[in-house]
């Protein structure tokens, strides 16, 4: 039977009965066939699973979307039993966050570029939230999903930075059968903005055609990407390999082309990792 826990110290004490490896799957809930892959896999690799639930109200600026962020409870607890989830932690606000403390910061540079120019200060929010739930569940293994590729990225390196123990694990997107990246947000685009949307990962479809044909500039490839999505409003289109570093010239298996446009009102990102 999953447990259903919603404070740090009940979770923290639940987890100390157990024994064996513990995989650890954050999220913020809505959970959608992206989620799904990585509560599965947690599942086939680890003894006990967890899952957190928890709209992290420090990674969201003023004037975004925390409060019609969508909450779907009960679905959500569905999906994590069917997945044979052991714990769902499902926290308050007030039970993660105090007044006046210390927080993480991203890094200058690479937590401030791309998303990070978008949305300064997310991803302070974001590696404090992780930090935080890092340390309630100490799992042996916790995944994320390429489809937040610098998310990913400025989270293996915190991990580098203070010597923790958890192996961080990098899943694939999982995408509608037309290409469009599944994401909680999709479901604020209307039919219109959802056909939209899917010039989004067909550009990045064609990115990687050009390259097959051994096309490798990045101003190229940029140009190529930018034609296809006009007129979305685009945020950016960036070539840079798996360090977030700009590069010129695309390196196979080293590279990451990333996009983010914003569709009506909702802001979508998809990348893909050449
Ligand atoms: P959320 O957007 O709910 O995503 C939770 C995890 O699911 C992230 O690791 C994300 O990359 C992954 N994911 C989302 N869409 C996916 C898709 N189409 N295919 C594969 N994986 C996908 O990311 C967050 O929440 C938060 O920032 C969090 C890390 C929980 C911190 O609050």
């Amino acid at each position: 039977m999953m447990k259903i826990i919603q404070t740090p110290d009940a979770l923290k004490a639940a987890l100390q009965n157990e024994s064996g490896t513990v995989g650890f799957v954050p999220t913020m809930g809505a959970l959608h066939s992206g989620h799904r892959t990585l509560i599965e896999r947690s599942r086939r690799e680890n003894d006990v699973v967890v899952v957190s639930i928890f709209v992290n109200p420090t990674q969201f600026l003023e004037g975004e979307d925390l409060g019609s962020y969508p909450r779907r409870k009960e679905a959500d607890e569905k999906i994590c039993e069917l997945s044979k989830v052991d714990y769902l932690f499902y926290p308050e606000a007030a039970s993660m966050y105090a007044r006046d403390e210390a927080g993480i910061t991203a890094p200058d540079v690479r937590g401030y570029i791309l998303e990070g120019r978008s949305r300064p200060g997310h991803f302070d929010g974001v590696l404090t939230v992780v930090m935080k739930l890092l340390n309630i569940v100490n799992p042996t293994r916790a995944y994320f999903g390429k489809k937040d590729a610098q998310q990913l990225m400025l989270i293996s390196e915190m991990v580098r930075s203070f010597f923790m123990d958890v192996e961080i694990v990098a899943m694939d997107t999982v995408r509608e059968d037309d290409g469009l990246a599944l994401s909680s947000r999709n479901v604020y685009l209307s039919s219109e903005e959802r056909k939209e949307a899917l010039k989004i990962s067909f550009s990045l479809k064609r990115a990687g055609k050009l390259i097959m044909q051994n096309i490798k500039a990045s101003d190229r490839i940029m140009a190529e990407i930018h034609a296809i999505l006009e007129p979305l409003e685009v945020e950016y289109v960036a070539v840079v390999n798996r360090r977030f570093e700009p590069i010129e010239h695309v390196e196979i298996d080293n590279t990451i082309i990333l996009v983010e446009a914003v569709v009506g009102k909702t802001r979508l990102l998809d990348n893909i990792w050449i």
